[in-house]
């Protein structure tokens, strides 16, 4: 990391539910609101009130349909569906801040890296370089069948399809068009060199692009890239290309047992171990005292869905939980989805968990720890993470939006720069890149296979 300080994450989507489902219920929630603009300027502004580095937005492709064999759960509960395409929404965002983040979400199973690397190059030169690519490979089934495709690829196959994705994208946006191309000599009427523009003859297993880029270099050039693969395969690929990883692991020392081997997997892509900034995701409930913080986690509880928050995690895991008796064990299985998330509930944990617990345990934030307490409170565990753990920061989840997201902002973030662990609003460096908040690079190191 760049600093002393540690960094902080909204993790949010441009849906109604993300991964508390019932809390649009709650009184005073706005994520009904997903769909209007107001809503993510507001919310753009607290962020960058709070000393935020990026908002995260979270996308998926495809409806939830494996919980009873039925989209009717999800669209009923409204579980990731509806949703927008959080692209859309940064530019206004980025409007009404000066130096917060945006870290998009896109599927290499579901794009075309030509096209996509032209639409983050535009997202990059909008924002002034604030932007990040969350790379997923994408886990519904029903994904495939409404892109014209047989079905989805196997879980594996997909990680190799997007190492192939990431080598077409790294060549257009590092390679393609050197510092100096564009002249704009209005004499000449030269704009570009085109000597210094080179086509990038990409021919491979599933692309073929000969490039060149079709748009001038942009602040960062290549986003900043984040990754939130766990299974084997998907660590391999955080490894290789990561610069932000997405931290989700059921106990602590799941978590460290995490970084380490990811750092080791990324030592021996030639990379430095300590390029990657690991993020946890949290839950924090916070409130001006314990007991109304507790109060608030009833309440919360309360308002939890639990037949939505089953539909969601059979999506996840691609097992049909309406069959399972709610009192049964849950037992490792090689998925096809996200084998994260299946691992973090059976191999991953000593813990023997069933289906009823896990619902009742994700039911507020899905796969992240639930922090009750005051300001204080909420702060002492997270320096504790940050100090003992050694994580590089949190990717902040709401139960309640953006009511939550405003009671952290209001209440721990003061606690955080009282104790030197985030700078103060005044102190804070404006005009920089997210890569240049994060990393303290303009651009990705030498070592990262994208410069290679
Ligand atoms: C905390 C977390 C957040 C994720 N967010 C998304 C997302 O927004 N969209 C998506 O398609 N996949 C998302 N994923 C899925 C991963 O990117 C990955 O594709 C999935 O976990 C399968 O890989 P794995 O089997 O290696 O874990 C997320 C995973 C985790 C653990």
């Amino acid at each position: 990391m760049s600093d002393d300080y540690l960094h902080l994450n909204l993790f949010t989507m441009d849906a109604v539910e993300h991964v508390s489902v019932g809390s649009w219920r709650y009184p005073g929630d706005a994520s009904a609101r997903y769909a209007d603009r107001d809503y993510w300027t507001e919310v753009a502004r607290t962020a960058e009130r709070g000393g935020f580095d990026a908002v995260f937005f979270a996308d998926v492709r495809g409806v939830y349909d494996v919980y009873a064999e039925s989209a009717d759960p999800a669209i009923e509960r409204a579980v990731q569906t509806p949703s927008n395409d959080p692209a859309y929404v940064v530019p206004a965002m980025a409007e009404v801040t000066d130096d917060l983040g945006f870290a998009v979400t896109k599927s290499t199973s579901y794009n075309h890296p030509y096209q996509l690397a032209r639409e983050f190059s535009t997202l990059d030169h909008t924002t002034d370089g604030r932007i990040a690519f969350n790379v997923v490979t994408s886990y519904l089934e029903s994904a495939a069948a409404n892109l014209g495709l047989e079905g989805r690829m196997e879980h594996d196959e997909r990680y190799d399809r997007a190492d192939e994705f990431m080598d077409v994208v790294y060549a257009l946006w590092e390679d393609s068009w050197e510092d100096d191309a564009v002249v704009r000599d209005r004499e000449s009427g030269r704009y570009t060199d085109p000597e210094k523009v080179h086509a990038i003859e990409h021919d491979g297993d599933y692309f073929s692009v000969p490039g060149p880029h079709g748009c001038e270099p942009s602040p960062q050039r290549s986003p900043v890239i984040y990754q939130a693969g766990s299974s084997d395969r998907g660590r391999e690929f955080a490894a290789k290309h990561a610069e932000g990883v997405f931290v989700s692991q059921p106990n602590e020392q799941a978590v460290v047992d995490y970084m380490d081997d990811l750092r080791e997997r990324a030592a021996g892509y030639g990379r430095d171990p300590d390029a990657l900034n690991f993020f946890p995701g949290i839950v924090p409930i916070v409130a001006p005292t314990e007991e109304l913080a507790e109060a608030k986690r009833a309440s919360y509880e309360e308002h939890i869905d639990v037949e939505g928050v089953l539909t969601l995690l059979s999506g996840f895991t691609d097992i049909d939980l309406s069959e399972l008796d709610p009192d049964q064990k849950l037992e490792h299985v090689e998925t096809q989805a996200m084998q994260g998330v299946v691992n973090a509930f059976t191999t991953n944990d000593e813990h023997e968990w069933t289906v009823r617990e896990m619902a009742e345990f994700a039911g507020l934030g899905t796969t992240s720890p639930v922090v009750v307490g005051t300001g204080e409170q909420v702060a002492d565990e997270l320096e504790r993470w940050y100090t003992d753990l050694g994580v590089d920061g949190f990717n902040v989840k709401e139960v309640v939006r953006p009511d939550d997201l405003t009671a952290f902002v209001d209440l721990v973030v003061p606690e955080l720069r009282e104790r030197g662990l985030l700078p103060d609003a005044d102190e804070r460096e404006s005009g920089l890149t997210l890569r240049e908040r994060m990393t303290g690079d303009a651009r990705l190191p030498d070592d990262h296979p994208a410069r290679q």
